[in-house]
């Protein structure tokens, strides 16, 4: 038994991935493993939940500043596991990464202009474009086998028109599990670059590495002048209800400017207990991190067998980082409506691939950070039903003497 084989009670209806209502709109059922939403069925690390008791046990919530300590423990972090040399006063802290990302969007594009992202594409990024008047620029990603890699010629075609003033990357890539290399974010930036685009990179799974795979931020690239990059513990530290989001630019222009924004929307009010967990997190959580890390290779090695030797009409692709993997069921025949049906009557709470790509009517995403038992039991559910389901159709087929 692991720290992770036990989920942690829940303690009523307000989890997003729970929700009745959630689970009945996306599967017309509440009876299913909820492998959707991005977050963790997991307990975390424990030096942020003394954090949180700490602060909880003064008995005193007056206002508080945001302590500098929180840049000092971050780029310590990141200087420690990914030898990346982060200045403490490049930071800004929004309330969430989409914050963040909406209001870069309106300060760096005006009304109407264009923003890039890459299908399939984390499915909110199309929604902080549209909301802010901004129109969505798609470029398909290409799908080799499953592995998927950019498309620079694509790129360079829809970066060029000048009313294109934004890319938005998601680095490593929810849902496709790519980390990038810097070769490929090399290009990148060589593309935006020569088009006047600048690059707001989401790196919220920085921390969500497997095997070899490195992550390089964008801000390690010898560029500050169009680049923006955003981070998060949330997805590290499964600190999604009280984590904030962070912009970090060397961009002195893009700096002064969201500092101002910051100020002038009272945005860095600041919450001790996020201000606390988080320095609790970035200073003493390598272990637990490390620890989760093991657990979820572990998770992706049973499902990779299990697809192998059981479900082989499904393929998973590479997963070199994120929690989330992308699975393609074109061989099971189904698709769209049937493939959701099939997941309802399973079980299997997995997200439609339809909310990352119109396109993408045969593929799932499951998010595998909760106990192992569950993945592995809402698959071999899954294996049952997509079983029958061939058989009916084999048996449909039958001539009948
Ligand atoms: C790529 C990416 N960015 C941002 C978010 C959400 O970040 P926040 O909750 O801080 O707004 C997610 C959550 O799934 C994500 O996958």
């Amino acid at each position: 038994m692991t720290q992770f084989d036990t989920a942690p009670a829940k303690t009523g209806d307000t989890f997003v991935r729970h929700n009745p209502n959630y689970l009945n709109m996306i599967f017309g059922t509440t009876a299913v493993t909820p492998m959707w939403v991005a977050d963790m069925d997991l307990p975390i690390a424990s030096p942020i939940q003394d954090a949180l008791r700490y602060v909880a046990d003064r008995g005193q919530f007056a206002y508080e500043f945001n302590s500098e300590g929180i840049f000092e423990a971050i780029s310590a972090w990141f200087m420690r596991r990914h030898d990346l040399v982060l200045n403490p006063k490049n930071f800004v802290p929004f309330p969430g990464v989409l914050t963040a990302i909406a209001l870069l969007v309106r300060e760096l594009s005006d009304k109407g202009d264009g923003v890039l992202i890459q299908v399939p594409a984390y499915h909110q990024f199309k929604k902080v474009i549209g909301t802010a008047g901004r129109k969505v620029v798609s470029s398909p990603l290409i799908n080799t086998g499953g592995r998927y890699s950019m498309d620079f010629e694509d790129l360079e075609a829809k970066l060029a028109p000048e009313t294109v003033k934004l890319m938005i990357l998601c680095n490593p890539h929810n849902p496709v599990g790519r980390v990038w290399t810097s070769e490929e974010l090399k290009k990148i930036v060589e593309i935006a670059e020569r088009n006047g685009v600048t690059i707001i990179s989401d790196e919220i799974h920085s921390d969500i590495l497997y095997g070899d795979h490195r992550f390089t931020s964008l801000s390690a690239l010898d560029n500050k002048r169009h680049v923006s990059v955003i981070g998060s513990p949330a997805k590290t530290f499964g600190m999604q209800s009280i984590s904030n989001g962070y912009v970090y630019t060397e961009n002195e222009d893009i700096l002064k400017r969201m500092k101002h924004v910051e100020d002038s929307m009272y945005l860095g009010h600041g919450n001790a207990f996020t201000n606390f967990a988080t320095i609790a997190a970035y200073e003493k959580g390598d272990e637990w991190v490390d620890a989760f890390l093991s657990y979820m290779q572990g998770t992706i090695d049973w499902v990779s067998e299990f697809l192998t030797n059981e479900l082989p009409t499904i393929s998973m692709s590479p997963v070199e980082g994120t929690y989330q993997i992308w699975l393609d069921c074109s061989d099971t025949g189904l698709e769209g409506d049937e493939l959701k049906a099939k997941l309802g009557e399973s079980g299997f709470g997995a997200t439609p691939g339809t909310w990352f790509d119109d396109e993408a009517t045969q593929f799932i995403r499951i998010n595998i950070a909760a106990p192992r038992s569950d993945i592995e039991s809402a698959f071999k559910r899954f294996k049952v039903v997509l079983d029958q389901s061939a058989k009916r159709k084999v048996d449909g087929m039958a001539p009948v003497d």
